[in-house]
């Protein structure tokens, strides 16, 4: 566990960006930023800093504060954990997108890659499961592997309304009814809005154990509220670290000067790689397995905040980068080829670790083959690294833009800036890109065309059902 009070500004645990891929300086003239472009963007950079300092807390910037604001709530979800943990053998949570890809994301760096396979003994906390689709196998695939009787089912979701989620809930409720029988909603625990949708008065009617989504938090910045709290700590993850770190990200944000503030100078380099130089593309390249899914939720911050066609004052525009998630090393033999040659449309997002929590060392051998010899007496720790320089060298012999990333481990006070930095950074983003941050109209769309297929009976959805109608069927012809 991390010791958050050691952690100062000039703490080895403080994640660092580095930006020298970014600048004229490294990757010269012709394809790099100047610190003159940067230095034209800092009024607005710094109006961008003070338009999101001076609304903190207020509309959906609500998430700026959880750091500091849920002692009461931290408690609470200490002692709910505390009691999952004791009586339940696994621990699912019903969500998709921010209600889902935070707590993947957190679980997948903070505990055991094999976590539900361990031993409980080691475990200490019931399996995780997040199901985030309703690809019609899936539940069906998790009912194999799980007791309903022995699990807690975490049913997640901001509007309450989510047609995924919901039917995911009708399932479950159903199934513990005929499995558990009375008190079957001890089994069920509800996060959502204070009063908005369907889930909190039905968690009220049924008495389940139940959390607010704060006011001001949207889906995707929910981590860090007990969206993505609770199931941390019912897998015995350090939540305290989470926000400490969180908090500590977002003092080093705290200043307007661009080459300062972390958030700030990713938010202003991105603006000035998308909307001046044409990078619409951002691929997110950790080089830990334990990141993996931390660059997935980076993908759905990034894509539904800042993929907008209007500003905020309405007039058309097509803005966002399209995230693009990959692995290091694997998709060095997968995906590098296009980074390296393809268009110029990218920038490239690195995460780095310094200090992993093993060492892998490389055993001497194959004498007789040097390629191989040569790695005798290394380590995993060395090789990973040295790909990831080796990639960060390709990409800059052909005048592709990088920034790294640097967390010194992976822990919960790094998990927590990393969190906070993109959030910050998104805001920052949104607010140079004059969109707003926070909507998802697009989104909207989708769900509202599904509901009308599907049958909806709302006045709102036959509407849609007779405006789709009138939209063109397409042709056997164009089928093979
Ligand atoms: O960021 C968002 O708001 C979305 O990705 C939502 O998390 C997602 O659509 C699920 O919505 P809800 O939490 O209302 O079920």
């Amino acid at each position: 566990m991390t010791d958050n009070r050691k952690i100062t500004s000039s703490s080895p645990q403080r994640v660092r960006l580095d930006v020298n891929h970014m600048m004229t300086d490294t990757m010269g003239m012709r394809y790099g930023i100047a610190p003159e472009q940067v230095e034209d963007y800092a009024k607005a950079a710094a109006a961008a800093h003070a338009a999101v300092q001076a609304a903190r807390g207020t509309g959906w910037l609500g998430w700026t504060e959880l750091p500091y604001n849920q002692k009461k709530i931290v408690e609470k979800v200490k002692k709910v954990a505390g009691h999952v943990r004791e009586h339940f053998d696994t621990f699912v949570v019903l969500g998709i997108g921010g209600s889902a890809l935070g707590p993947i994301a957190v679980q997948w760096a903070l505990n055991h890659p094999y976590y539900n396979q361990l031993p409980k003994a080691k475990r200490g906390g019931p399996r995780l499961y997040v199901e985030d689709n309703i690809d019609p196998e899936r539940m069906g695939a998790l009912l194999d592997v799980i007791e309903v009787q022995s699990t807690c089912f975490c049913v997640v979701t901001k509007s309450g309304n989510t047609a995924e989620t919901m039917s995911q809930y009708l399932i479950i409720s159903d199934l513990l009814k005929q499995a558990v029988g009375q008190g079957w909603q001890r089994h069920v625990i509800a996060i959502t809005d204070a009063e908005r949708g369907n889930l909190a008065p039905l968690a009220k009617a049924e008495g389940f154990e139940a959390f607010v989504i704060p006011d001001g938090v949207g889906g995707r910045f929910s981590e860090l509220c007990p969206v993505g709290l609770l199931p941390a700590a019912v897998c015995g993850i350090d939540i305290d670290g989470l926000l400490a770190g969180a908090a500590f990200m977002d003092a080093a944000c705290k200043t307007d000067r661009v080459w300062e503030n972390p958030a700030l100078l990713m938010a202003t380099l991105q603006y000035i790689a998308m909307e001046d130089m044409g990078f619409n593309v951002h691929v997110l390249l950790p080089y830990a397995d334990r990141l993996r899914f931390m660059a997935d939720w980076v993908c759905q911050l990034w894509a539904e905040s800042l993929g907008k066609n209007v500003t905020r004052r309405g007039m058309a525009i097509n803005v966002g980068q399209t995230p693009a998630k990959a692995l290091g090393v694997t998709d060095q033999h997968s995906q590098l080829q296009l980074y390296t040659e393809g268009p110029y449309d990218k920038v490239v997002t690195f995460f780095k670790v310094e200090k992993f929590q093993a060492e892998q060392p490389i055993p001497n051998g194959c004498k007789a083959y040097p390629d191989v010899a040569f790695l005798g007496g290394k380590s995993h720790n060395a090789l990973i690294e040295a790909e990831r320089k080796g990639t960060e060298y390709a990409l800059y012999r052909a005048g592709r833009l990088s920034q790294t990333i640097v967390l010194p481990e992976v822990n919960a006070h790094t998990i927590g800036q990393l969190i906070f930095l993109w959030e910050m950074c998104t805001a920052y983003t949104g607010e140079l890109l004059d969109i707003d941050a926070f909507n998802q109209p697009g989104v909207e769309e989708s769900k509202a065309a599904a509901y009308a297929v599907l049958g909806h009976p709302g006045e709102k959805y036959a509407a849609k059902r007779a405006e789709m109608k009138k939209a063109p069927a397409g042709s056997g012809k164009y089928v093979v």
